[in-house]
């Protein structure tokens, strides 16, 4: 069932309605160039406590707060030298930055799992642009989907899943992106790599040096749970054929025989393409009667970290 009011993100009506959904303390979803987020006000303890329930997330883990600007973002995390670098290299864009808390920060304390850090966004999608500042609120926004399953790259999903629970959709049509954000942590001294995403951690590193992977035995983005992303049906990593019940996902030119079905996530090897297939493929690649998807090896750079991150979290055991 969906009582969300789905509306195409060029009907004139659609921002307005939207904002004043957020305004009012309702639940929406939205378009970013990463995924669709599940919107609500970040200020309002009612609306953000709405989000966990919608999505079956567990409380602990805290949402990323999204703001229209960078100078915003100031009023609700303290932003060092490094920070601001990076706003200004990568925002608006799909780049999260993990801050202190700005003192009086005003951001219910669900949303941050009452951790003493804030996660910032400014997105680049000119309907969340729209959206930011018509609302005149910062949007606490996770990915909109339910907790644990694949992220939506469109607003069908969303319609389907979470439709019954949202108040407006907002349809773009598909993400640019395709993968979220990339998410770095600067709360301490030296900057860690919470989630690798949308910007390329080597272009990070370029601006503020080498970052650190989070330590092990800590789960530094709480959201970064092995088995996460999940399809319904298994996943098979780094295969070199598949099997004749498999549906394969292929990268690049020279795809294996077998499967039942086959998607290519960019034939001509290109990982930004295939970072924006990602989730889409894996949805409809997860049919009943798959008995597992077997995935080509993806090379481990610039955006193919982002992939295999998401590709060994759908495989891990659940
Ligand atoms: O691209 C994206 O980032 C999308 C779009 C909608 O903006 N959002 C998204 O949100 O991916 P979500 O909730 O699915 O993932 C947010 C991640 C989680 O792993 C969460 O634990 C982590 O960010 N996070 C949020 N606040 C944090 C904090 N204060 N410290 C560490 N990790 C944090
Ligand atoms: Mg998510």
């Amino acid at each position: 069932m969906c009582a969300a009011l789905v509306l195409s993100a060029a009907d004139p009506r659609a921002i307005a309605e939207a904002a004043a959904a957020v305004r009012r303390g309702a639940l929406i979803a939205f378009p970013t160039e990463t995924v669709y987020g599940l919107g609500a006000d970040a200020g309002d303890d009612l609306a953000v406590a709405a989000i966990f329930a919608a999505k079956g997330r567990p409380a602990h883990n805290p949402l990323i707060v999204h703001v229209a600007e960078a100078p915003e973002a100031e009023r609700f995390g303290r932003m060092d030298d490094r920070a601001r670098r990076l706003a200004e290299a990568f925002w608006p864009g799909p780049l999260t930055l993990v801050l202190p808390r700005a003192v009086g920060a005003p951001v219910s304390h669900l949303a941050t799992a009452g951790l003493p850090t804030v996660a910032l966004r400014v997105p680049g999608h000119p309907v969340a642009q729209a959206l930011l500042r018509a609302a005149r609120r910062p949007l606490a926004a996770p990915s909109a989907n339910v907790s644990g399953r694949i992220s939506p790259t469109e607003a069908a999903p969303v319609v389907e899943t979470l439709g019954d629970r949202l108040a407006v959709i907002l349809d773009a049509g598909p993400c640019l992106v395709g993968v979220e954000s990339t998410i770095v942590g600067l709360a301490g001294d030296h900057p860690v790599l919470l989630r690798p995403g949308g910007v390329a951690a080597e272009a990070i590193e370029a601006l503020i040096g080498p970052l650190s992977m989070p330590e092990a035995g800590i789960v530094a983005a709480p959201g970064m749970l092995a088995s996460h992303y999940a399809p319904t049906a298994r996943v098979r990593l780094d295969i070199v054929s598949a099997r004749a019940d498999e549906a394969l996902l292929a990268f690049g030119p020279d795809v294996p025989n077998g499967g039942c079905m086959v998607l290519n996530l960019s034939p001509a090897g290109d990982l930004a393409e295939a970072a924006s297939n990602l989730y889409a493929h894996l949805r409809a690649l997860d049919r009943p009667g798959v008995a597992a998807i077997a995935v080509m090896p993806i090379p481990e750079r610039g955006l193919g970290r982002a992939i295999n991150d998401r590709l060994r979290r759908a495989a891990a055991p659940r």
